[in-house]
């Protein structure tokens, strides 16, 4: 591989959405931010430098980082965030990875706006297991709030209570023609008939899952958080944050007297209130036949998407998602097991701080957590802590791996919704193959959670409705073909179970990527201690590694 430079000023820039104009933390100005284009075994040197007041850290989604946990970027666990103007150069290689990632901002909301595509093409010579697309395009969902949504975040965990919700949906940083005063800003794909398009998606959003569809179009879905998997037709994804979807859309053979929108809208299975509204781009025809008002005078078609709790097209939809899985691409889930963990996901309280009446349940503040411990963010970078030994104090080795009070998970919530706080953390032994099974708990309602692990890849062996039965359930494990990724989604009244090996030395941080709930505590860590040999040893920090 070669080695790539790329740059990445954070500064501030005017943007006008909705008719509404702020001034929002971008990369390089750009909204959303610049795209980074790599092979397979490239390596990458990104200076980012801090110019505005927040500080800020840069996390490459699904990058595997192996012995480079320091270029990893989530704030106060694998680094400390870059301070207003200082800076820090992410230094990695990208290993045995090829395809649609994405990289976004590390530290409180600040993904709302920055954020863009990791586009891994595979090794100069070496094919896609699907025939060469005309053209190649990035379509990245992700919100707009015409407030700052730093204050929607502080706002939310002052009082208590749910989070204001965004505006509009976008694609590709637009709203699109069904929101007012928004038509000027819609994304428009424009194609040739008798073509086959890359169209690789990207779920950038804070807080909502995503249906999305192309009216009178059918995608066939390649490949998934850049793994390659069998490839099947449909008309309408589900694409979680933290997810990559890569789909070839084959255009129709002849000019289509027609423009198509192309529509996403939430999936939304929690109580809360949610934004139901619908971001919509164009698909369009170019002919030299037509003018360009004579095209603007064409019917236009809609897609129709599923219900807003539609979660039998979910379940459908994610139990289709196979492994590629071919003597090439070849899927290497663990056979055996050397550390079995169940871990409970959900919302919960905590007490009101403030001795007044907060806006979470009955005068409570909403919190989350996994196994009951809601994770307190340290004030200093795990990873460093670990490396140096200086673990005492900053975070305890001792998270459960099992829920402490057992209850009926999906039909029986306790009374008592109260969290514990704790930083802990799980420790693994290099090369430890991990099976966890993450189960949906029905406090404060039942939810569907789009759970990420970073640093590894993980095979998603199982997911079902109602509690996990460990004594049924295993038998009924895809060890063959199941998929590989980096986000899964944790049925809203079900659980999933997922094997990975732990052989990545660092601090690996777990966490729901829908932002509220990972603010409210959801997430957790997982350390996994160097092996014997010297590829199997976490490097050593970068000299420019930020201080807190
Ligand atoms: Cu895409 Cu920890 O995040």
């Amino acid at each position: 591989g070669i080695t790539r430079h790329y740059k990445f000023d954070i500064k501030l820039q005017n943007v006008t959405r909705l008719c509404h104009t702020k001034s929002i933390v971008t990369v390089n100005g750009q909204f959303p931010g610049p795209r980074i284009v790599a092979r397979e075994g490239d390596h990458l040197l990104i200076k980012v430098v801090n110019h505005v007041q927040n500080n800020i850290s840069i996390h490459w989604h699904g990058i595997r980082q192996i012995q480079t946990g320091w270029a990893d970027g989530p704030a106060y666990v694998t680094q400390c965030p870059i301070q207003t103007s200082q800076s820090y150069v992410y230094n990695f290689t990208i290993v045995g990875q090829r395809g649609t990632l994405f990289w976004h901002a590390h530290i409180s909301w600040l993904r709302a706006t920055i954020y863009g595509p990791l586009i891994i093409l595979p090794k100069r010579g070496v094919p896609y297991p699907f025939s060469k697309p005309y053209e190649e395009v990035p379509i990245i969902f992700g919100e707009w709030w015409n407030v700052d949504p730093e204050s929607v975040i502080s706002q939310a965990l002052q009082t208590g209570g749910g989070p204001n919700v965004s505006d509009a949906y976008t694609i590709n940083g637009f709203p699109g023609p069904l929101y007012n005063c928004s038509a000027k800003d819609t994304f428009k794909l424009k194609v040739k008939p008798g073509k086959t398009y890359l169209l690789r998606l990207i779920n950038a959003a804070l807080n909502d899952e995503l249906f999305f569809s192309i009216a009178n179009h059918i995608l066939t879905v390649v490949e998934a958080d850049a793994v390659y998997v069998k490839p099947f037709e449909t008309n309408t994804l589900l694409i979680t944050p933290g997810q990559t979807t890569n789909v070839v859309l084959k255009t129709k053979p002849h000019y289509p007297n027609a423009t198509f929108l192309m529509t996403a809208r939430p999936y939304v299975t929690g109580l809360g209130t949610f934004d139901n509204s619908t971001v919509a781009g164009i698909l369009e025809y170019e002919s030299p036949l037509h003018s360009a008002a004579s095209i603007r005078n064409l019917p236009l078609f809609k897609p129709s998407l599923p219900p807003l709790n539609d979660t039998s097209f979910a379940t459908n939809f994610t139990n289709k998602l196979r492994s590629l899985a071919s003597a090439q691409f070849p899927a290497n889930v663990p056979q055996k097991v050397d550390r079995h963990f169940f871990f409970t996901i959900g919302l919960g309280t905590r007490p009101c701080q403030q001795n007044q009446t907060c806006q979470g349940p009955n005068g409570t503040m909403f919190a989350a957590s996994i196994n009951n411990v809601s994770f307190v963010q340290s004030t200093t970078a795990l990873l460093q802590a670990h490396f140096f030994g200086q673990s005492n104090g900053v975070y305890a080795p001792d998270f459960p791996i099992t829920p402490i009070f057992p209850f009926n998970y999906t039909n029986n919530p306790p009374n008592n919704t109260m969290v514990s706080n704790g930083t802990k953390l799980v420790v693994l032994p290099f090369n430890t193959s991990v099976e966890l099974v993450m189960q949906d708990t029905s406090i404060l309602g039942a939810e569907s959670h789009p759970l990420h692990l970073h640093g590894f890849n993980f095979f998603v062996v199982g997911q079902g409705f109602g509690n996990f039965d460990p004594n049924k359930d295993p038998s009924k494990f895809n060890l063959v073909d199941p998929i590989e990724r980096n986000t899964v989604g944790v049925p809203s009244g079900g659980w999933v179970a997922i094997r990975f090996q732990a052989d990545n030395p660092g601090v690996w941080f777990m966490h729901c990527h829908l932002e509220i709930h990972t603010s409210w505590g959801l997430k957790m860590a997982w350390v996994v201690l160097d092996g014997k040999l010297p590829n199997q040893k976490l490097l050593p920090p970068p000299a420019d590694l930020p201080k807190c």
